[in-house]
């Protein structure tokens, strides 16, 4: 084995795939039937004998770059999925080679201290107070908290569980009340409702925000909500809002939801995990304007920061909360030591975990937040041109404006038949966008997430369905 060798075979091939891909040389996917692809990446021999090294892992690499799928592709448009800048696959090779799981400061001090970096950055960017540059100081409770876990889901998750504990402080202790419920609109991310299973609220814990025609919660809407939970003799534990909604990529008004939620005490729970990077933008951050009031925020550097997977944001504005979200005793870990850092373990559910920050830093180190800001808004305004070409279109139509990159629309009066497109286009190999059900209608939905995708493709997209309705 060769470091250097295999190191110098994977960069070239990568170079190669970047080029390919860019260049729609190559379809955008494509999909085997599973026993033929595991028969075609030739895994077996390897397993049993080694020698995955030299021109042996170069085929192999071949192999396995030749069935991926390609977001480099300007015909990529299917999934909030990063189209990782270079940086931050570099960092995740860099994490994998030291493997320096940080959670604890001595396992890792450098990622450590990169991840409280990031989290204050963020802290700062939500408008909260950041953590002390010496953990411990500062006025208690007057700063905010996070980390960073391994994706939205787990950080949807954790600040549901830290919204536990402060909601019912002796649920390690007791167990779970019976009477907790959450308040969020039923097109939340299926996290959001996983959650409250994991939890142990069950579904029936789970009371829906009335929305308008673009999924958009109605603030004067709330009070009702509350009082039907209410007569159920229900708590509310948490209320979640989307800012921005994963189907729609419209955002709530966190304003008026967060005067509710202070008025009744409520934890205010921001899923941002699309569309908080938004925050960064001049142009764009007045769509979270009152996220300073909110109690949580989750945010995904995977999504919209060009940062490869995984890397998402736990924020709390008061860092307490997140402190005494879980409860754990292990000898061989907390204990009594010399303690020049801060240990994040107590704040997630994760024990090992990877050095995501470093992730997320390379990225913004290579562009800049300005030049992060304006890929957002680069992203945002061509989901608004492609929005004002289909509407001024006879034959296409959008269920709404977008807010963000995200766009639904559809052809005629296409139902079902849109997923039947999308099947066939992603045969054909010529593009890879992603559908969704909204007010009982099936639409396509365009995620611009690759920064060379443009006009061009979504004008190709429109005589692509066109021609198939001629029999193309
Ligand atoms: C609003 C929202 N929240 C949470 C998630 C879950 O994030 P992850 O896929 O990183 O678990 C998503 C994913 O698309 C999302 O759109």
């Amino acid at each position: 084995m060769d470091f250097k060798q295999d190191a110098g075979i994977l960069v070239c091939l990568l170079e190669q795939y970047l080029e390919e891909s860019r260049e729609k040389r190559k379809p955008v996917l494509e999909l085997p039937k599973l026993a033929e692809l595991i028969a075609r990446l030739d895994l077996e021999p390897f397993v049993t004998n080694g020698g995955l090294t030299g021109a042996a892992l170069q085929a192999f690499l071949h192999r396995y770059l030749g069935a991926t799928t390609r977001l480099h592709h300007p015909a990529y448009f299917a999934h909030q999925v990063a189209v990782p800048h270079y940086a931050g696959s570099l960092a995740a090779m860099v994490d994998g080679f030291t493997n320096n799981p940080m959670a604890i400061y001595e396992m890792g001090p450098a990622a450590a201290a990169i991840e409280y970096f990031i989290i204050n950055w963020m802290l700062k960017k939500a408008g909260w107070a950041p953590m002390p540059q010496v953990p411990g100081e500062g006025i208690p409770g007057g700063h905010g908290g996070g980390v960073l876990t391994h994706g939205g889901s787990l950080a949807n998750l954790t600040e549901l569980i830290a919204a536990r504990t402060r909601v019912a402080p002796d649920v390690w202790e007791t167990g779970v009340p019976g009477d907790l419920a959450i308040l969020a609109p039923a097109q939340s991310h299926y996290s959001i409702a996983r959650a409250a299973g994991i939890l142990g609220l069950g579904k029936r814990a789970f009371y829906p925000l009335e929305v308008d025609e673009g999924g958009v919660v109605k603030p004067d809407r709330l009070t009702a909500a509350l009082q039907r939970l209410s007569a159920d003799g229900r708590r509310p534990m948490a209320l979640v809002a989307n800012c921005c909604s994963t189907a729609v990529g419209r955002y709530d008004p966190l304003r008026e939801i967060a005067a509710f939620c202070r008025e009744h005490g409520i934890w205010l729970h921001v899923d941002g995990a699309h569309g908080a990077s938004a925050l960064l933008s001049p142009r764009r951050r007045a769509l979270l304007a009152g996220i300073e009031l909110a109690d949580s925020l989750i945010w995904d550097a995977h999504k919209m920061l060009r940062t490869a997977p995984l890397c998402a944001a736990v924020l709390v504005r008061d860092h307490r909360n997140l402190e005494g979200a879980f409860h754990q005793e292990a000898s061989y870990l907390f204990h009594a030591k010399r303690q020049p850092g801060v240990d994040l373990i107590h704040r997630t559910v994760e024990c090992t975990k990877a050095a995501l920050g470093l992730r997320l830093f390379m990225v913004l180190g290579a562009m800049g937040e300005r030049g992060l800001a304006g890929y957002m808004d680069r992203q945002s305004d061509l989901a608004q041109e492609a929005y004002c070409f289909f509407e001024s279109q006879p034959d296409f139509s959008c269920p709404a404006e977008p807010q963000s990159n995200i766009l639904c629309f559809a052809y005629r009066d296409w139902n079902e038949e849109h997923l039947r497109m999308r099947d066939q286009m992603i045969t054909d190999g010529t593009f890879y966008l992603s559908t969704t059900q909204l007010n009982g209608r099936w639409y396509l939905r365009l995620v611009f997430m690759n920064p060379l995708s443009g006009m061009k493709e979504v004008e190709a997209l429109a005589d692509r369905l066109r021609k198939s309705e001629r029999g193309g």
